[in-house]
């Protein structure tokens, strides 16, 4: 599904300072990859990567067997709106927008009155057919992210990228979020990878990448925890035949 090969970004020319090192990794169509590591460890810098919104200083990604490196900033933009969704942390919501137009906003090519009725239905979906009419400032932060989540869906993405999308929540609403992404990944069956800075959201994955200082420093599987009970469990169990890294202790993991 994606496959990142010997990714280096650095910044600057003069003396470029690299912030992600020779990073490699393959993600499996349906899988659910988290993405942790400390603040600063280059997270958003490879989600941004492979996501195809930032270009690397060596390497490259292929989505689908694309290789997203080589293409024009056209063909950027097209793949962009075929193949990935985004969440991110702050919702990103157009301020004069309804949670309705919001959903709609990526979803020209389907044409309005499709889209219309396809945003209908997510918001719905993620529990907001009642709140379709109202702006961003009359919705809580968790409505908010829900409203993004249906963004993000519409059109049907093979690939969602979530970066910390539940930073600004609390635990609560956080675990909510997760588990409705969780959920629309396996209806639409599209591959979800989520940075999270919380041990326990990261456990819910399939397979867990730590990162420090630019590098992949350790790759836990996990058995996909609750994941199994709201989530597709048998998912989780094919998952296993493609899983390459033992799950390491977690004695030195936070409780
Ligand atoms: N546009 C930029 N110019 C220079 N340095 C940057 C830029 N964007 C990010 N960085 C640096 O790259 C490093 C990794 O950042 P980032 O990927 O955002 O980390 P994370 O998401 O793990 O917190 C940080 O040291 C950050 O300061
Ligand atoms: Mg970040």
């Amino acid at each position: 599904m994606i496959e990142v090969k010997h990714l280096t970004r650095s910044y600057g020319s003069v003396s470029p300072l690299t912030v992600l090192h020779n990073v490699s990794l393959k993600v499996e169509a349906g899988e659910f990859v988290a993405i942790t590591g400390p603040s600063g460890s280059g997270k958003s810098t490879l989600m941004g990567l492979m996501a195809g919104l930032d270009r690397p200083t060596s390497g490259q990604v292929f989505i689908q067997n694309e290789d997203i490196t080589q293409a024009s900033e056209n063909e950027l933009s097209r793949l962009r709106g075929e193949k990935v969704g985004f969440v991110f942390q702050n919702f990103l919501l157009m301020q004069t927008l309804t949670a309705l137009e919001n959903t709609m906003l990526p979803a020209e090519i389907l044409g309005r009155e499709l889209a219309e009725k396809r945003a209908r239905e997510l918001l719905a979906r993620v529990g907001l057919g009642e709140r379709v009419d109202h702006y961003p400032s009359q919705l809580s932060g968790g409505e908010m992210q829900r409203v993004a989540i249906a963004r993000a869906f519409i059109n049907t993405p093979p690939v969602l990228f979530a970066d910390e999308p539940t930073g600004n929540l609390d635990s609560k609403n956080g675990q909510k979020i997760v588990e409705l992404l969780l959920e629309l990944n396996r209806t639409y069956e599209s591959t979800l990878i989520l940075i999270t800075h919380n041990p326990e959201l990261a456990r819910l994955s399939n397979r867990e990448i730590r990162l420090k200082d630019g590098r992949i420093v350790e790759i836990l599987a996990h058995r996909g925890g609750s994941h199994k009970k709201t989530a597709a469990a048998s998912k989780g169990a094919a998952l296993g035949a493609t899983r390459r890294a033992p799950a390491k202790s977690k004695g030195t993991k936070r409780k």
